[in-house]
Parts: C-alpha cells; structure tokens; sequence
C-alpha cells in the first residue's frame, strides 16, 4: 500500500484501530525515520488516548485509553533478551492490551519470534521510504 502523506498514515492508523481490539500484537519495522512511531501515535489517537509517545529512548511505554490499554516497545536498543523480560513484556499476555514493536526484527535477532503468544492475532507492517512524505507499507505474515 502506498501511503503519500501524513493525512493519509493517520487514516490507514484509524482503519487498524477501527478493526482491532486490545488483543492484538502490531509488529512494525522498517529503517530509521519511516514512520513507525508516527504511525504508532496516530494509532494512539485512534484509539483514544491524549498522551503523544514519549520522545525519550525508553524501551516501553503504556498508555491507557478508552478502549483499552496500549503497550508502546522500541526494540532498536534491546541489548538482551533479559532486557525485554524485565519491562514485563511477557507477563502482557496474560491480559488485553495492543502491544505496539518497533524494530519488531529485534525480536529474530533475540531468537524470540517463536515465543511471542499463539493465542494473540499479529499485524505485521513494513514501513519503506519512497520519497518525501510517500511511504510504502507491506504487510507480513
Ligand atoms: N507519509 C508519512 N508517513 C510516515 N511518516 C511521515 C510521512 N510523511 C512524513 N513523515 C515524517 O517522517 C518521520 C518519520 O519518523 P518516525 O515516525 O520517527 O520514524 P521511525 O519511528 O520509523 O524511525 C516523521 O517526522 C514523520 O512526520
Ligand atoms: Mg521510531
């Protein structure tokens, strides 16, 4: 899919929000500046939440909403295995939440693809830079 502005990132977020619910893993990756965290706050937005994404480096970050919770991970610093497990993440499953990656590759470097949780629904998007303001985005099985 060919994204050509902002406009038009914030209506392909309010789609993905309006057909999902808080169970939900939204794996994203593509390179540096593609778009991941803006889309992640226009996802934010659609689901209800006040709160933009922290512009600090923080591993995690939770917002609730009006539909449930969301769970925001940046992997592009994960160093560890061990450093995912200690913000909580697998204990995330064990309830309702949109559980947003970026740098959702990270997760195949860890080996830890395999383990996330067969019970909840991927959405899997890669985020591609085609020109000034223009994105593709594929999705993945
Ligand atoms: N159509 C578009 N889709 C996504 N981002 C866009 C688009 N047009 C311009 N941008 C800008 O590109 C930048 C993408 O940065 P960001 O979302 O932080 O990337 P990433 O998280 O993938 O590193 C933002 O400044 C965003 O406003
Ligand atoms: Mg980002």
């Amino acid at each position: 899919m060919i994204i050509r502005s902002l406009d038009e990132l914030r209506q392909f977020a309010n789609q993905v929000a309006a057909e999902s619910g808080p169970r939900l893993l939204l794996l994203l990756d593509g390179a540096m500046g593609a778009g991941k965290t803006q889309f992640t706050k226009f996802f934010l937005e659609a689901v209800g939440s006040s709160d933009t994404v922290s512009p600090s480096f923080a591993i995690h970050n939770s917002y609730a909403t009006a539909r449930g919770d969301v769970h925001h991970f940046d992997l592009f610093r994960l160093e560890s295995a061990d450093d995912l497990e200690s913000t909580g993440f697998w204990d995330l499953f064990d309830g309702e939440a949109w559980v947003v990656i970026e740098w959702a590759e990270k997760l195949d470097e860890f080996g830890l693809r395999d383990a996330l949780p067969r019970h909840w629904p991927q959405a899997h998007f890669t985020f591609k830079v085609l020109g000034d303001g223009v994105r593709e985005i594929s999705t993945e099985a």
